[in-house]
């Protein structure tokens, strides 16, 4: 079962042997368009076999074979999101509320919303509650296009809450049929029992929580929330050095209201990524352009926020490359939905369909480590494929935002 052929494709996007790890600059661009096209897919995602309808050769062996006729569609790879909260206990309507009465998120956050909100929240969830729910979330998120996610903890903040939430995002990686990395985020808010006292709470991170999550292997990358009223950039350079030491690569939330020097402080530890950059100064920008982290612009939070969208032309300009994601989480982006992140790309920081595509894609992959399989589509690579309902055109997608226009996600089983 899971054998798949699609023929009279209208269009086939990004398939193709040597398609970068990275796009930047003018390349963003770019797309590979194969006209009515077919292609074959193995156990449900790996590819076999793609091109043009002329040169289709058949396939002799293949039982259980299901065939889709694709006309007027398109099949191109599923996004890779790179940057999210899946896992948390409960929304935040109120202050969202609160925002609309007038109240800011960081108003919102020192009168004991936001993050400690959230973490207070999860607390009395049970790992079961936390796993079926993120587990719902991510069934929504691939029926619209996600092919791979980042999840993050920071919701815990305390060595029992965040471990409970990487152990749910270990299981999740387990079971889901799409990529997942785990990020340790226990640096995303001091807890109030903390807040005088720094250097206790980044003992816990640094002494008590990063050795049991190694030991159980729960965590890919580690994060801070480098910002005002959060964690400063020595307290950041000093929890990424401890998470390196035990194998974890930093990926980071900077610049999302202030400049602070986060940027250069996480591309010299090698950050895999920057991400936010709602804010960035010319000394940002010159720290990006020498090393090859990816920044990755969240455009859900400045839509939902009402702050500032990132600046991608510049970065275009700059040769820098840059990923789209959809930092999805209850306080600042309850949007999981890379078709609007999409759409706001283009609306809003005026990037065209293909340059906001690549981002969500090529780049996406690369912020997440897995250029090698995901972004494109390669022969003997399982990356999840989107197929499209009948289209006018590729650029309809974005365009035509709030329409879910994906018809199928393939992924592995
Ligand atoms: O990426 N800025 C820090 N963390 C999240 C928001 C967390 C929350 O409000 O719950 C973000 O925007
Ligand atoms: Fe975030």
């Amino acid at each position: 079962m899971g054998n798949i052929f699609i023929k009279n494709i209208k269009g086939l996007l990004q398939a193709g042997e040597n398609l970068p790890d990275v796009v930047k600059g003018s390349d963003c661009n770019e797309l590979r368009v194969v006209e009515n096209a077919f292609l074959a897919l193995e156990n449900g995602s790996e590819v076999v076999a793609y091109g043009p309808m002329t040169e289709w050769e058949g396939i002799d062996d293949w039982r259980d074979l299901e065939v889709i006729d694709a006309e007027g569609c398109y099949v191109m790879p599923a996004f890779c999101d790179s940057h999210t909260h899946t896992v948390f206990a409960k929304t935040r309507e109120e202050e969202f509320v609160d925002r609309i009465r007038g109240l800011s998120y960081e108003e919102i956050a020192l009168k004991g919303g936001g993050i400690l909100n959230s973490a207070q929240k999860l607390g009395s969830e049970s790992e079961t509650d936390l796993y079926n729910a993120a587990k719902k979330r991510i069934e929504k998120m691939i029926a619209h296009g996600t092919g791979a996610v980042e999840i993050k903890s920071g919701y815990g903040l305390s060595a029992e809450n965040e471990l409970k939430i990487l152990r749910v995002v270990k299981q999740l990686k387990r079971n889901m049929p799409i990529s997942i990395k785990s990020t340790f985020l226990g640096a995303h808010a001091f807890p109030i029992e903390y807040q005088k006292d720094h250097e206790g709470y980044i003992s816990l991170l640094i002494d008590e929580m990063l050795p049991i999550i190694e030991e159980e292997e729960l965590a890919d990358y580690i994060d801070v929330f480098c910002e005002r009223n959060y964690f400063s950039v020595d307290e950041m350079t000093r929890i990424l050095e401890a998470g390196k030491k035990y194998g974890l690569i930093p990926k980071v939330h900077v610049n999302q209201f202030s400049t602070m020097g986060g940027v250069k402080a996480s591309i010299d530890l090698d950050a895999l990524s920057v991400d936010h950059l709602e804010e960035l100064n010319e000394e940002d920008i010159k720290a990006l352009k020498k090393g090859s982290t990816i920044a990755t612009f969240l455009p859900g939070c400045s839509h939902f926020l009402g702050i500032p969208f990132g600046d991608a032309r510049r970065l275009i300009n700059e040769n820098i490359p840059f990923a789209l994601a959809s930092d999805f989480n209850p306080g600042s982006s309850p949007c999981f939905n890379l078709l609007q992140i999409w759409s706001l790309a283009c609306v809003k920081m005026k990037l065209t369909p293909k340059e906001a595509f690549n981002a969500l894609t090529i780049n996406g992959a690369a912020a997440m480590g897995l250029s090698k399989t995901h972004g494109k589509i390669k022969l003997g690579a399982s990356s999840p494929i989107i197929l499209t309902h009948e289209i006018p055109s590729f650029e309809y997608i974005p365009y035509s935002y709030g329409e879910n226009t994906i018809q199928r996600v393939f992924t592995k089983k």
